[in-house]
């Protein structure tokens, strides 16, 4: 066995929606592992923060501001990262936003269509320029989409997100099909309850403490740290996961296995 392959020393990664929560942690264990990261966010002071821990701990990290939303800032994203370090080998598309509630019959179509465009649409754009300059550079490379335990069960009044959620593991797949030919993998990672910003921001919106909320939501009983999602997607990034594509990977404490 070669430890070496589970490392990403001279692979370029770039992280979306990684100026908090699990981006963060993504990028930071990237760079740890020995990645040149990109760090991309919407908000560029949480991009640069996150860059700042990066450096202060020895590794390369550098902020590109992107809407994922935006075909042409993604395209602009992608083009950076060649330019700042030379090429593109792995990519987690994190960044995401979760909607208000409301069951489908009061549905607000203008966040429908906000979530949408943020958490299928951006993850789509994401995968079309990422793997145009993998396929340009004929290397192989590694796609990692983050979905969510709403990726395969539904939830009451998160019509959108459910909805977004199942159409990243139908990405994720038909981009496994599609460029496995080419050394393309494309997985996805489905976190559980997360201890982040997100989470927290929901937990305040329908009013439940943490007590209430774990042991619903993971096996363990708690919520889970950024870092324990990281590690999956930084598997699925580097060569240790040479066999693996289309597969999605639920890093939840068994949520869905009930
Ligand atoms: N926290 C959880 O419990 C949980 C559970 C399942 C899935 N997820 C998924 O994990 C991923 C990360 O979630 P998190 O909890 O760390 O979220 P978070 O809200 O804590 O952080 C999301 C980051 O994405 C950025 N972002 C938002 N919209 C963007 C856009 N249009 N373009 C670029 N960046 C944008 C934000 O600025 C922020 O830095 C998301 O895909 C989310 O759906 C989270």
């Amino acid at each position: 066995m070669d430890a070496n392959r589970i490392k990403l020393a001279d692979k370029v990664a770039i992280v979306t929606g990684a100026g908090m929560g699990m981006g963060q942690a993504t990028a930071r264990l990237l760079a740890a592992r020995g990645a040149k990261v990109v760090v991309s966010d919407i908000d560029g002071a949480a991009a640069n923060a996150t860059v700042s821990t990066i450096r202060e701990s020895g590794g390369t990290a550098e902020a590109v501001i992107a809407n994922v939303a935006d075909e042409a800032e993604v395209e602009a994203l992608v083009a950076k990262t060649v330019d700042l370090f030379g090429r593109l080998d792995c990519a987690v598309n994190n960044a995401a936003i979760a909607p208000d509630l409301l069951p489908i019959a009061e549905a607000d179509m203008a966040v429908w269509d906000r979530v949408i465009s943020v958490d299928l649409r951006g993850v789509m754009l994401c995968m079309k320029h990422e793997i145009a300059q993998m396929m340009a550079q004929g290397q192989g490379g590694s796609v990692v989409n983050i979905g969510s335990v709403s990726s395969v069960r539904p939830q009451a009044g998160n019509s959108a997100y459910v909805a977004a959620k199942h159409g990243v593991i139908g990405l994720t797949k038909t981009g496994s099909v599609e460029y496995a030919p080419h050394n393309i993998r494309v997985n996805a990672v489905l976190p559980g309850a997360i201890d982040t910003p997100m989470l927290r921001a929901a937990m305040d919106d329908v009013n439940v403490t943490e007590a209430e909320f774990a042991p619903v939501l993971s096996l363990f009983g708690r919520f889970g740290r950024p870092e324990e999602v990281a590690e999956a997607s930084a598997w699925l990034c580097s060569d240790a996961a040479s066999y693996v594509t289309g597969h999605a990977l639920a890093v939840d404490a068994g949520y869905t296995t009930r």
